[in-house]
């Protein structure tokens, strides 16, 4: 069935395609169209950054406690829909269907954490430095956050920014990936259903170029407060920069290149189920796939040849049967994947597979599970024998590839892990504390697992990166509620007279010049 998806303004489907129509389709049956997606402009995104500016001080008005209601209220109806949510998902994005599962958990998980923050939203009482007067902190909701968000997590990376973003008093535009309309547009009517107030969250489906655009006017009018970005980090840069001539600062999580360090010590085997998980989950298009594999050189041998293996056997193709991973997410990611391809030297040694790059009748793969050309599938590929200088190194390559280097020392480890300037995720194998906390306190990234994968945040705690895979910000838990709140500083003075901060304040005498006898 293919259904038709608007963009949602005021509660309210816009009608007519102002940017032009195009076919949301099934990576993995490119015959299957999911959804007709009407496009919107510019114009019609900033129309809905006005619509969520007018409706925002009366959703602020409602106590932080009843929106918790209506957070917990989202998660019991996304829960009462997860199958069908997560069977869109991979029918949408080709994503096998244990991890759409797991994808529309983060949802549920995000919301039973927030439910709560609605009751807990604290702010301070502070101590003055002069008598009857009494210092206090607030919370205040930013106002509109427009929210941009990628499609290889079209439902639970979304509902990082916008469940908080709604708990904490805000509206919301939010302008998800084209290609993952239909999974928006259903996250959305699940969300609606929670009883949100017309314009208090807006759906805009647009272009990229129509999106900055929109961004820009609605920057310009003063109807947009937060920015929230999910995406390449060259994007991430340019919306950064139109930000900061508003004097914003935008939530960016951005790209990675995301190493994993196998030391001499580590367990192989829970190192090759690591890497398989983090560099072949998701056909290798999570911001936190694994990017290099960082091999000492005694284990070097015995962990790739136990990791071509592990990946030359895996199940590979229909998502909705028991694989590995499925297809690209989307066309442009497999026309991308191919340029990183291209990267391969003659230097570098290939494993993994039966051949490289589209799977098809000309250029099978073993065990392929259903009909490879019918979709979007890549085989998947190690590159050994990478160095520094190698733009697969240094580049992050969205998509089923890994790249392996090997290293002598933890201190050579931790320099190539930050190498390449990203520092979102990484991770360690290994069996010493003391090379684990080395590593810890080296490795650049916003997160850093050991003995475990480079991919599987948990849905409460910190998650964001440093360098060229973000600005900082930190989106989760109790952390992303400085996001979409500001401090406001307020201070009573109960004396009936003038005190000044600073100069009006008692001391008392001490006597510095005292010392111990003796
Ligand atoms: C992303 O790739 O943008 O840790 C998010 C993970 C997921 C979230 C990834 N829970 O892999």
């Amino acid at each position: 069935m293919v259904s038709t998806v608007s963009s949602i303004i005021g509660g309210r489907p816009v009608e007519g395609a102002q940017a032009g129509t195009m076919a949301s389709l099934n990576p993995s049956r490119l015959a299957d169209v999911v959804a007709e997606v009407r496009l919107a402009d510019a114009a019609t995104f900033a129309a809905a950054c006005a619509a969520a500016k007018r409706a925002q001080p009366l959703w602020a008005e409602i106590p932080a406690p009843v929106r918790g209601r209506t957070v917990a209220a989202m998660g019991r109806i996304v829960e009462a829909n997860k199958e069908s949510l997560a069977r869109l998902v991979t029918r949408e994005l080709g994503k096998p269907l244990q991890e759409a599962r797991g994808e529309v958990q983060e949802i549920i998980d995000t919301c039973d954490f927030f439910l709560g923050e609605g009751r807990r939203l604290y702010g301070q009482t502070v101590t003055s430095e002069m008598p009857d007067k009494q210092l206090f902190t607030f919370r205040v909701p930013v106002g509109v956050a427009a929210v941009v968000t990628a499609g290889n997590f079209p439902v639970a990376v979304p509902s990082w920014y916008l469940v908080p973003a709604l708990l904490t008093g805000n509206t919301v535009v939010w302008k998800p990936a084209e290609y993952a309309a239909a999974s928006a547009m259903a996250l959305f009517e699940l969300l609606q259903a929670a009883g949100l107030p017309d314009g208090v969250l807006n759906v805009v489906l647009a272009e990229g170029a129509e999106t900055f655009a929109g961004l820009e006017q609605g920057l310009q009018a003063g109807t947009i407060d937060k920015i929230g970005f999910t995406g390449s980090t060259a994007v991430g840069g340019r919306i950064g920069e139109l930000a900061g001539r508003h004097l914003q600062s935008p939530c960016l999580e951005l790209g990675g290149k995301n190493p994993m360090v196998v030391t001499p010590s580590a367990d192989i085997e829970l190192a090759v189920q690591g890497a398989l998980f983090s560099g072949f989950g998701t056909a290798g298009q999570r911001c936190t796939s694994l990017g290099t594999l960082i091999v000492h050189e005694s284990v070097h041998g015995e962990f790739l040849a136990q990791m071509a293996a592990t990946v030359s056997a895996a199940a590979i193709g229909d998502p909705a049967r028991d694989v590995l991973y499925g297809p690209m997410l989307d066309q442009k990611f497999a026309d991308r994947f191919e340029e990183y391809l291209a990267w391969i030297q003659p230097q570098h040694k290939v494993l993994g597979s039966s051949g490289v790059g589209r799977i098809g009748r000309a250029n099978p793969r073993a065990g392929f599970v259903g009909d490879p050309e019918a979709g979007l599938f890549y085989h998947p590929t190690i590159v050994d024998g990478l160095h520094a200088g190698d733009a697969l190194f240094s580049e992050e390559t969205f998509g089923p590839i890994v790249g392996v280097t090997s290293y002598t020392s933890l201190e050579n480890a931790i320099e190539l892990a930050n190498a390449p300037g990203y520092g979102l995720s990484s991770c360690i194998y290994s069996g010493d504390p003391r090379e684990v906390f080395q590593f810890r306190k080296g490795v650049s990234a916003g997160m850093v697992s050991v003995n475990n994968s480079t991919s599987g945040a948990e849905a409460h705690l910190p998650f964001g990166g440093n360098g060229k895979s973000g600005n900082g910000s930190r989106q989760s838990g109790m952390w992303v509620l400085d996001q979409f709140t500001r401090w406001q500083a307020m201070n009573w003075d109960y004396s009936g007279h003038l005190q000044r901060a600073q100069m009006d304040v008692a001391t008392v005498a001490a006597d510095l010049d005292f010392r111990l006898e003796g």
